[in-house]
């Protein structure tokens, strides 16, 4: 029946090339870059606000552009009272990556500049949702817990107003740089799952909060985002190192996926895990948690020697989280709070050189045959 030959596909698009991207370079072999910036550098050195204006301007930013956009994104931070309002109407237990998405969805309403997909516009909207992302998160899950959101402290950067609004505490100094060091790990990765269905939304030229809302939906499985809230749990059911190979060697006779591990593109180790092992390490030692690393390394190692997989990202930001004192349900919300720069950069990219995103499909189905029509489906 088919008109045309059988063309090859590749399931689950992988390998496939879908676009080009000046905004960051996945190196298969464990590396990863910002613009041309290694993130190993920028981990170390940048805050999240820089590397934001990064991804969304191509360029660092000077002292005073960086000053000037760490104050417009202060100034956008607040939501509009009906939003706080609709957080107030959820189920109280309704997931926080579901009252994220949500959340995006309603803001939409509030932006002037919703449907402007120009260039300057896509600017303006990026600021405002990488403030707001934020404060999604932080509003809504008080809220949930009966509490009243916080006000912002804006003498703290953009990683320590998000942990104070949590956590009601102003975080030590140290805590902020390993939030800022985490959210630059987690600021993009080019045509990741969420990203890339951020980027088809905004390919049919629908605005930057559909897609974000598309990109949040996808971040939450736990074959992406989700895996760090997954890896958590089964964290905790391992609870000690003596335990974690066993626990590894009956979860892969019964061929579970364990979250974690393995990876799409790095097949030789992701690029993030040394960075976010060392957080974990130094976190743990210094608030007399020292058994999350040995943990996550004796699975690491058995892993490697039973399938030849490495460990993701994931794997690490779980105890990580854990250590801030964060519920394994914030775990993907906060990968979120920073990924969000990304998904605007990747958005306005999109924007600024369209070409709809339309792949084409194999037909499976039934061969052509004849409709029965009423009457005889009736006799
Ligand atoms: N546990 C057990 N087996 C696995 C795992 C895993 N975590 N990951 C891959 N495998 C197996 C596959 O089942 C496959 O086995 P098979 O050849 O017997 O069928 C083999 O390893 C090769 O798999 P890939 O083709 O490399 O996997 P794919 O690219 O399709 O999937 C994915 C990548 C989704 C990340 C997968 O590794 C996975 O499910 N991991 C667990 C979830 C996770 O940690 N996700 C976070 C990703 S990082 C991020 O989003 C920040």
């Amino acid at each position: 029946m088919s008109t045309e030959t059988k063309p090859a596909y590749s399931p689950g698009l992988a390998g496939v090339v879908a676009g080009e991207t000046s905004i960051c370079w996945v190196d298969p072999n464990a590396g990863l870059a910002y613009r041309g910036y290694d993130i190993h550098e920028m981990a170390e050195q940048a805050n999240f606000e820089e590397a934001a204006y990064l991804l969304l301007n191509g360029e660092l930013p000077n002292a005073q552009e960086l000053m000037d956009f760490g104050r417009r994104i202060a100034a956008e931070r607040e939501l509009p009272e009906p939003v706080l309002d609709m957080l107030r109407l959820l189920p109280k237990k309704m997931h926080p990556m579901d009252v994220l998405r949500t959340g995006v969805s309603m803001l939409a309403g509030f932006d002037p500049d919703l449907n402007d997909q120009s260039h300057d516009a896509n600017m303006c909207k990026s600021i405002r949702l990488i403030a707001r992302v934020g404060t999604l998160i932080a509003d809504g899950w008080r809220i949930s817990k009966g509490k009243d959101p916080l006000p912002d402290k804006n003498d703290l950067t953009h990683a320590g107003n998000f942990l104070y609004k949590l956590t009601g505490q102003v975080p030590e100094t140290w805590q902020v740089r390993m939030l800022d060091t985490i959210f630059i790990l987690y600021a993009d990765h080019d045509f990741n799952a969420s990203t890339f269905a951020a980027r088809v939304t905004a390919s049919t030229l629908s605005d930057m909060y559909a897609a974000v809302t598309s990109a949040c939906g996808t971040l939450k499985g736990p074959l992406h985002g989700g895996a760090n809230e997954e890896s958590m749990k089964m964290l905790d059911e391992i609870k000690t190192p003596e335990r974690a190979e066993g626990w590894m060697m009956e979860a892969l006779a019964k061929k579970a996926k364990i979250m974690g591990f393995g990876h799409r593109v790095y097949k030789a180790g992701d690029s993030r895990v040394p960075i976010m092992r060392e957080i974990a390490r130094d976190y743990g030692n210094r608030i007399g948690k020292p058994e999350w690393v040995p943990i996550c390394e004796k699975l690491e190692a058995t892993m490697e020697r039973e399938k030849g997989l490495c460990a993701n990202v994931d794997l690490y930001a779980a105890p990580v989280f854990t250590m801030f004192g964060f519920p394994s349900e914030l775990n993907t919300p906060i990968f979120a709070a920073s990924r969000i720069a990304g998904w605007c950069a990747h958005v306005t990219e999109q924007h600024d050189n369209n070409r709809l995103i339309r792949p084409r499909s194999i037909y499976v189905g039934p061969a052509l045959r004849p409709f029965p029509g009423h009457s005889s489906s009736t006799k």
